[in-house]
């Protein structure tokens, strides 16, 4: 996309990734792609805010040229080191051979092991600020939000707040830059997955920051990724607090069934449980986690108060990737959900225990359970519905 001045003397001048399949080498963004946010800031002195990863070095490169010469930049600001950042960072410092570096004191430790810089940056402290001549540039610092070294950088006079991977989504920019051109509810899921996925670990770190973000005043939050927000910027801050509410344990009146079978016996039983969650008008999100990324299942994880678990017994324990789901939940910090399960075993059965083993630590509360030996009865299969219908009934008085 061509370079677009978001504010005066001031560009994105951002990538769209269409290759990588898997960020992080975890989450699928195969079918969303991601974008890079760089930033120019042109007039008085010039500076550079991040980078992108090192395969587009050379298309970041076209895109800052187009507004600037790349060898007068006298900044690159690094809010951050992480690769899909700064990946681009030594090919781009030759070429600018006089441009200072600027981060935090994590920042220059980092800078040394990813990316063999060694010598001295301009190293910021919180709330310190840096003058462009025509503009300020202040620093606000955000320890895990993702990594230890991040920070964002603010133009106090412009009320422009380059945010970093707070408030970023996944998802290329499909034409435009600004996100009241797009279908906000699009962005706000993106932006949820890529909150569940890459920052919510690190939920007391992202409470520490809205706090103090409370009383910055914002015009316009432009992230590292995803579309800028320059309408109703507070919107995100909401979404952020709704978050965090909901893995705290204040979530949805809803339910999420996730399952996996291996010859269709717990998927009869996943039926019939669902027919009886929806007969009592509670919202019902379905996944077999064989077929479907965790990378979206866990946004549903995280908002919907109630958990429903179908697993067959396989080789004595839980089926893998079941397991493998519940434990991310564990990782991104899912905590306090009324859960059921059910399944279908060969013999001797394990499943349930292994369930019940997980889900002790993340204070999950198994409220019923079914298991049946083989193919499920037509008695089984009311049984199920039963279990829903009861589950369902539970979650709506819990919720209250
Ligand atoms: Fe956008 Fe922490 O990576």
């Amino acid at each position: 996309m061509l370079p677009v001045e978001i504010m005066p003397g001031v560009y994105w001048v951002g990538v769209n990734d269409y290759i990588t399949q898997m960020f992080e080498g975890l989450w699928s963004i195969e079918q969303s792609g991601i974008c890079y946010n760089s930033y120019v800031i042109r007039g008085g002195k010039s500076a550079l805010i991040d980078l992108a990863k090192s395969f587009q070095t050379e298309e970041l490169i076209a895109q800052i040229k187009t507004v600037v010469d790349v060898g007068t930049l006298d900044y690159i600001v690094l809010n951050h080191v992480e690769p899909d950042h700064a990946g681009a960072l030594n090919i781009i410092r030759q070429l600018a051979p006089k441009a200072v570096l600027v981060g935090s004191k994590v920042t220059q430790k980092m800078l040394k092991a990813f990316y063999g810089i060694d010598f001295d940056i301009h190293v910021v402290s919180d709330g310190d600020e840096l003058s462009l001549g025509n503009s300020r540039l202040r620093f606000i610092t955000m320890p895990f939000v993702h990594w230890p070294e991040s920070m964002m950088t603010y133009m106090p006079n412009e009320q422009l707040l380059f945010s970093n991977d707070a408030f970023g989504g996944y998802g290329v920019l499909s034409g435009a830059v600004y996100a009241d051109l797009c279908d906000i509810e699009r962005l706000k899921q993106e932006n949820l997955r890529y909150f569940v996925n890459i920052v919510a670990h690190y939920e007391k770190p992202v409470s520490k920051l809205l706090t103090k973000m409370s009383d910055v005043p914002v015009q316009m939050i432009a992230p590292s990724h995803g579309p800028i927000w320059r309408e109703d910027v507070t919107r995100l801050a909401r979404w952020y607090r709704e978050w965090l509410d909901c893995a705290s344990g204040k979530a949805q009146e809803a339910v999420t069934l996730i399952y996996a079978s291996m010859y269709q016996n717990t998927e009869r039983m996943m039926e019939a449980v669902s027919q009886g969650v929806v007969s009592q008008k509670v919202p019902l999100n379905v996944f077999n986690v064989s077929n479907v990324h965790v990378s979206y299942i866990l946004p549903s994880l995280l908002e919907r108060g109630g958990v429903i678990v179908g697993s067959p017994t396989y080789e004595g324990e839980l089926f893998p990737p079941v397991a493998e789901v519940i434990r991310y939940a564990a990782e991104k910090k899912i905590h306090r959900r009324k859960a059921a399960f059910f399944g279908s075993y060969g013999w001797g059965g394990g499943a349930k225990d292994g369930f019940l083993c997980l889900i002790k630590p993340m204070g999950w509360e198994l409220i019923d359970s079914l298991e049946v030996t083989g193919a499920p009865t037509g008695r089984d299969l009311q049984r199920a519905e039963q279990l829903g219908a009861q589950f369902a009934r539970e979650i709506k008085t819990s919720q209250k």
